[in-house]
């Protein structure tokens, strides 16, 4: 039977109920904070990924102060001495080596042979004791890595070391980036 004054239908009177529960827009924020709270756990992760590579810990671009004050500036760019010549093993073995004090003498027992500044590489050759150099570059323990691999497939020192031959004191220029930068870019 139809009554002359309209009241609400049944299914609507349920439906303003829920309403009064749970607002329409409770949809909208339980996604929104869903969607939101993922957001943030991977942007969080993304953080901490960032700030372990950053410059800041990784300590890149930082000299390091050495016991000589050797540049490599002077001895490639403007002696052209072959990084090879002082780092032997690059092309042979997992490390590429720091040279020995010999190496050295070989041109400062007649160049340079009186000057303070090489002191410590004299003192060195004389009581046949290592210049303690700083390490520079150094890995996690985990990685194990190859030189003469790279170097033989054609990788040159700059592509993962930078332009060494400009530093005037030591520093990681850069190494730790994605793997596709080590590539060489034709083959
Ligand atoms: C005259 C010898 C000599 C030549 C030539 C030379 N180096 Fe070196 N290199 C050294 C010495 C000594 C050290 C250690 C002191 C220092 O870190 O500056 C060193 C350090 C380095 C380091 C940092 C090592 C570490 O502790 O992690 C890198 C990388 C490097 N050399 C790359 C090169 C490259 C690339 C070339 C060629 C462009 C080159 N070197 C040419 C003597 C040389
Ligand atoms: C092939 C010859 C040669 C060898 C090997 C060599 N040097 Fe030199 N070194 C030079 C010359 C040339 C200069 C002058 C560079 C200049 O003023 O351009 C120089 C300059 C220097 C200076 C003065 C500062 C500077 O860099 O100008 C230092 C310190 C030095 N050498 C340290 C070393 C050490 C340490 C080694 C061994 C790891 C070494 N050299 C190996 C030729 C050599
Ligand atoms: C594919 C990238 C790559 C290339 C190419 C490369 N290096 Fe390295 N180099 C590294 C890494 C990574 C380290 C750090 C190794 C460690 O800490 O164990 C390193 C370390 C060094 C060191 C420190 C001493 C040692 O042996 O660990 C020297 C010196 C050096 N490199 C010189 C060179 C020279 C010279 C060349 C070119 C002939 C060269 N590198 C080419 C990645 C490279």
């Amino acid at each position: 039977m139809r009554r002359a004054h309209p009241v609400r239908s049944p299914a609507k009177v349920q439906k303003t109920d829920m309403a009064q529960i749970f607002h329409r827009s409770t949809n909208f924020i339980s996604r929104f904070s869903v969607f939101s709270a993922l957001f943030l756990i991977g942007f969080a992760l993304l953080a901490v990924l960032a700030v372990a590579r950053s410059p800041y810990l990784t300590r890149q671009n930082i000299s390091r102060e050495q016991p000589v004050q050797f540049s490599h500036k002077h001895h490639v760019a403007d002696d052209g001495i072959d990084c090879r010549y002082c780092h032997t093993g690059v092309e042979t073995s997992a490390v590429a080596g720091i040279p020995p004090t010999k190496t050295c003498m070989n041109c400062h027992s007649v160049l340079f042979n009186n000057v303070g500044y090489l002191e410590p590489v004299r003192e060195s050759y004389r009581t046949d004791k290592s210049i303690e150099w700083v390490k520079v570059h150094r890995l996690a323990d985990f990685v194990y890595f190859n030189h003469s691999i790279h170097v033989n497939k054609g990788v040159g020192c700059t592509t993962c070391h930078g332009q060494v031959e400009q530093l005037v004191s030591s520093a990681v220029v850069r190494i730790l980036r994605s793997t596709a930068n080590f590539l060489p870019s034709s083959s």
